[in-house]
Order: C-alpha cells, then structure tokens, then sequence
C-alpha cells in the first residue's frame, strides 16, 4: 500500500527554503512531527515558526547540518539518533544547481555538486535508515535534469543522474521492510535556490529555460504529496515535463534532435 503520510516523524531536508519549505509546510498539515535540517539554522527557526502560527501544536526541531561534508553529517546522525528512536519518512530536498559552460566551470565545482546533490543524500540515508518504520517513506529530489542532459548543467546531471540509480537500488533491497522510496523530479520552480541559478546559466540554458513554465514550490510540493500518496517512484510535476520523462524513456535520440534544434535556434538568434 502507498503510504499516506498519516502519522510519525518526517525529517525533512533543505527545509528553510523553496521546495523543502513548501513540502514541510505540507506535511505540518498532516499533525506529523516534524525534523528540519539545513545549514542556516535561523532561516530553519523562520520555518518552525511559519508551521507554528498554521499548527500550533506542531513539534517541530532543527538541525543545522552541511550536506556536503560527511563528518558534519555523521555528527548530525548522531544528534538526531539520541533524540528520536523512529521515523516515518526521510525526505531529501537539499539541493542546488550551479549551470555553466563546462570549460568555464572550475574542477571543484563538480566535487561540491556530487557531495551537496548525491552524498549528502547517501550518507544521511546511510545513517538514519534503519529508524524509518516499516510502512514509511524515503523520498529523494532530483530534477529533470536527472533523467535527461540538459545544455550547461554538466556539473548538475552528473549527482542528479546518480540519485535515481541509487534509489532505484535501495528501492529493491526496501522491499522486504515495506519502504517506500521516491524520487522527486521538479521542472523549473520559483525558488531562491532557482534565482541564484539564473545568475550563471549561460545564454542557450537561459533560452532553453524560457520556453519552460515556470512552477511555484508549493505546487510542486502537492505535486509530491499526492505522488507519493499514489505510490510513484519517480513524480514528475507537470504536463510538460511527464512527456520528456516518457519519451526520452522510449525515443531519446528523438529528445537530443528536439534539444539541438533550439540551442542551434537560440545561438543563430545571438548572432
Ligand atoms: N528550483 C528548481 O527549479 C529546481 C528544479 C529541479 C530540481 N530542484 C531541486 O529541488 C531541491 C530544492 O531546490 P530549491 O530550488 O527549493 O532550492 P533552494 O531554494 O536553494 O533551497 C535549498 C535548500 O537546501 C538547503 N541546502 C543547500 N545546500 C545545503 C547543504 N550543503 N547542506 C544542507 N542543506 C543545504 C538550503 O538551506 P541552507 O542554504 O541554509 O543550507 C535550503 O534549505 C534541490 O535538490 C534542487 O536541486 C530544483
């Protein structure tokens, strides 16, 4: 059965900001306990406080923790496991994408993403897995760019790629405890995370982006919700971007042609 966020601790990642924001906010909805995780703690203690004045009687905690270093997270495991025995989900939001011209993109770039965007995930999940109850959910975000190469986001597919292989491997060995695993696939959302992208994405990425709509976080965290509600593996979020999830499945070479005639369009017109 799919699960239904009915009742137990949810901890959720990247959940001071956009779509992390959106979903805690959600899922506060729910009645669930809820465990906040993120760098910035006073942007963590803004959220609590937003559930708060929704759902006064929600508990709600915080954990500053970088994703992107494995010896911070093993110290947040352990914070979380002294504090709480069992959880009903883990929710990976935290993310972010730094586009670019690959040249143009430094080595370390690559690194940072691969540990902020695909380790950070892992490892937590590694640490905190066994509490998740049978019957409960372990969720990822990737982003479209996880299932099909998209122009100047070399540093950004790599981590998003590898997130869904890993998942759909822990999905099997989850089997046996009943676990859900999903993996959240968001097109383009209004987000902080997503105004600072657009500070780099290089012209074609920026045409490539226009010809996209445009989401709202918390459309995209109903999207989740009931995705998760129906028991999907991968939630795609809108019309658009469920057609490019079937048909790059089926007929990839078909999307590379659709994506190489706009950036050749968008280049001709820079001209
Ligand atoms: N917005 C989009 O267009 C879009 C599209 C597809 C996929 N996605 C994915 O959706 C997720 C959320 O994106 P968003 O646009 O909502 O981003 P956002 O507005 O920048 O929020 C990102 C959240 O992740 C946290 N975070 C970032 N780096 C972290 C780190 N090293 N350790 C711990 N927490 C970290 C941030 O808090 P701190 O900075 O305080 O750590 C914040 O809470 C990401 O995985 C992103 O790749 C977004």
């Amino acid at each position: 059965m799919a699960h239904q966020f009915a009742h137990g601790t949810y901890l959720v990642t990247g959940a001071s900001k956009g779509i992390g924001r959106s979903i805690a906010l959600q899922l506060a909805a729910h009645g669930t306990e809820l465990i906040l995780l993120a760098r910035d703690k006073k942007a963590l203690q803004q959220t609590e406080l937003e559930i708060k004045k929704l759902h006064a009687r929600s508990n709600v905690s915080v954990f500053s923790c970088d994703l992107s270093d494995r010896k911070t997270i093993e110290r947040c495991v352990k914070d979380i496991r002294k504090r709480h025995k069992t959880l009903a989900g883990i929710i990976h939001v935290a993310g972010y994408a730094r586009p670019g011209y690959f040249g143009e993109l430094p080595p370390e770039e690559f690194e940072k993403a691969v540990r902020t965007d695909y380790l950070g995930a892992v490892f937590l999940t590694h640490g905190l897995h066994d509490l998740v109850e049978s019957g409960g959910l372990i969720s990822f975000t990737s982003s479209v760019v996880g299932y099909m190469g998209v122009f100047g986001y070399t540093s950004y597919a790599g981590p998003k790629f590898a997130l869904i292989g890993f998942a759909e491997s822990l999905r099997q060995e989850m089997i046996s405890r009943k676990i859900q695993i999903s993996v959240l696939c968001p097109p383009d959302t209004e987000t902080p995370g997503y105004a600072e992208e657009n500070k780099t994405k290089p012209y074609e990425t920026q045409a490539l982006s226009e010809s996209a709509k445009l989401m709202t976080a918390d459309a995209v965290a109903e999207k989740f919700m009931r995705g998760v509600k129906k028991g999907k593996f991968i939630i795609t979020c809108n019309g658009e971007s469920t057609m490019l999830y079937r048909l790059h499945g089926i007929w990839p070479s078909l999307v590379f042609r659709i994506m190489a005639g706009m950036i050749q369009k968008a280049q001709k017109k820079r001209k």
